[in-house]
C-alpha cells in the first residue's frame, strides 16, 4: 500500500538536527517523570505500587480507573464504557478510520489540519473531499459548505478543534450547525480535540463532539496540552456501540497500552485540572509575548486571534515562500518553524508559517527575534 510521507514530520525531523530554538513543535510545557509522579504522591510511592507487579499485558481498553478519569473531562452522559484508551491520539484517529471506513466511502475533511488526519483515509480506499476553510473565518467551516459536499457515500466528517495550525476554536454553535447537517444523513463526525483545554478565556466552554452528538467520535491524548507525549496514552470517546466496534479492531492492531504508561497516565488525568491551569498560565503569558512582538514587527501578522491550543499561524507581509524562511532560519540561526506549504500543498499558505509557543518565555523571545532578524535580512 502506498502512502505519502508525512510532510509535517519531514520538517520537524529535519529541524531537530542542531536546533536550539525549536518553534516547530506543538507540545505543551513538557513534564519530567519526577514532576508528574509528584502529583501522585512522589516517585517512591509510585515505585512501591508497581515494583511487585508482573510485566504483563495492560488492560486492553485501558484500566477502569483510567477510563473513569478520562470520562470525567466530558459531560455526565460519558462514562468509562464510552472511552477506549489507545497508544496516542494518532492511533485513536487511525482506529476510527479503520473501524468505520469501507472502500468507496467518502470522507469530508475540514482543512487546514494536521497532515496524518488527511493522509490515512485513502489507505482504506475511501475518497477524501477537502473543505478548505479560510483564514478570515479563523478556519471555522460553514455548515452549508459541508452540506454541499455530502452524497449518499459520505461516511464521515473530520474536524480538528481547536485547530492546528490556527489555534482557533469552533464554538458550541459552530459545532451544532455541523451536527445538524451530519445527523440528517447519519454521518459520523470524528473530531481531534488534542489541543483542547488551555483556552485564554476560561469562560469559553465549547463542548466535545462526544457530548454533542451520538455519532460523534472525540480523540485526544496526553501528548500536547498535558505535556507528556512520551507516555503513549491517547483515547477515543464516543457512543457505547461505536466503542464496542472499535474494541474488536483494537485487539488486532495494538491489543493494549503499557501498564506503566497507563499508571502514569492515571496520575496525569486525576490531576488534569491542575495541569491545565499550569499549561494555561504559560499559554496566556506566551500569547502576550507573541502579540507584543508582532506590534513592533511590520513584516509579520497573526490573522487569527491567539486564544487556544499551542500554535500560532503567522503570515508574512509579502510573497515570501516560507520554505525559504524556514531553511534560512535553520541554517543561520538554529531555529525551526513549520512552513505553510505543509498545510496546503496547492500553495494557499505559502507565505504563512506555524510556530509552537509553549517553550520557556526566554527561549520563545530569542526564537521570535531570530525570525525577525532573518526575515529582515531576506530580499523582497
Ligand atoms: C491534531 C493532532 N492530533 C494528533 C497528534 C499526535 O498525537 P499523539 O502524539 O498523541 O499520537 C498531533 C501532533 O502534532 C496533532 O497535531
Amino acid at each position: 500500500m502506498q502512502i505519502e510521507a508525512n510532510q509535517s514530520n519531514l520538517w520537524t525531523t529535519v529541524s531537530k538536527k542542531g536546533v536550539r530554538w525549536n518553534l516547530s513543535q506543538s507540545m505543551g510545557r513538557l513534564f519530567s517523570y519526577v514532576e508528574i509522579l509528584k502529583f501522585g504522591g512522589g516517585v517512591e510511592s509510585f515505585i512501591k505500587k508497581i515494583q511487585d507487579e508482573v510485566m504483563s499485558y495492560g488492560p486492553s481498553y485501558g484500566s477502569g480507573e483510567l477510563r473513569d478519569a478520562i470520562a470525567a473531562i466530558y459531560g455526565s452522559d460519558i462514562s468509562w464504557q464510552s472511552v477506549l484508551v489507545t497508544a496516542g491520539c494518532r492511533k485513536a484517529n487511525f482506529l476510527a478510520y479503520y473501524t468505520f471506513l469501507e472502500p468507496g466511502d467518502e470522507v469530508i475533511i475540514v482543512t487546514p489540519t494536521w497532515w496524518p488526519i488527511m493522509a490515512i483515509p485513502p489507505s482504506f480506499s475511501a475518497r477524501i473531499k477537502f473543505l478548505k476553510t479560510k483564514v478570515e473565518d479563523a478556519f471555522v467551516p460553514d455548515p452549508d459548505e459541508i452540506r454541499k459536499l455530502i452524497t449518499d457515500k459520505t461516511k464521515m466528517i473530520v474536524l480538528t478543534n481547536p485547530n492546528n495550525p490556527g489555534g482557533s476554536i469552533m464554538s458550541r454553535e459552530d459545532l451544532q450547525g455541523i451536527v445538524s447537517v451530519a445527523e440528517k444523513h447519519g454521518i459520523w463526525i470524528l473530531c481531534d480535540e488534542i489541543y483542547k483545554g488551555i483556552e485564554s478565556n476560561t469562560s469559553v466552554h465549547f463542548p466535545s463532539i462526544a457530548d454533542l452528538y451520538d455519532r460523534g467520535l472525540a480523540t485526544n491524548s496526553l501528548s500536547k496540552v498535558v505535556g507528556i507525549p512520551g507516555v503513549r496514552i491517547g483515547w477515543i470517546t464516543g457512543g457505547k456501540a461505536a466503542i464496542e466496534e472499535m474494541k474488536i479492531r483494537w485487539k488486532y492492531i495494538c491489543f493494549d497500552t503499557s501498564i506503566l504508561d497507563q499508571s502514569i497516565g492515571l496520575i496525569a488525568m486525576t490531576n488534569y485540572n491542575t495541569i491545565m491551569d499550569l499549561q494555561r498560565n504559560i499559554a496566556v503569558k506566551n500569547r502576550q509575548i507573541i502579540e507584543s512582538w508582532l506590534e513592533s514587527e511590520p513584516l509579520i501578522t497573526c490573522p487569527i486571534r491567539l486564544e487556544a491550543g499551542t500554535t500560532a499561524f503567522l503570515q508574512c507581509h509579502n510573497d515570501m515562500d516560507t520554505r525559504k524562511l524556514a531553511t534560512a532560519l535553520l541554517e543561520k540561526s538554529a531555529t525551526s518553524i513549520v512552513p505553510g506549504i505543509v498545510y496546503d500543498n496547492e500553495g494557499a499558505f505559502n507565505n504563512f508559517f506555524r510556530i509552537g509557543y509553549m517553550s520557556e518565555a526566554e527561549k520563545l523571545e530569542e526564537g521570535i527575534n531570530n525570525i525577525s532578524a532573518i526575515i529582515h535580512s531576506m530580499p523582497g
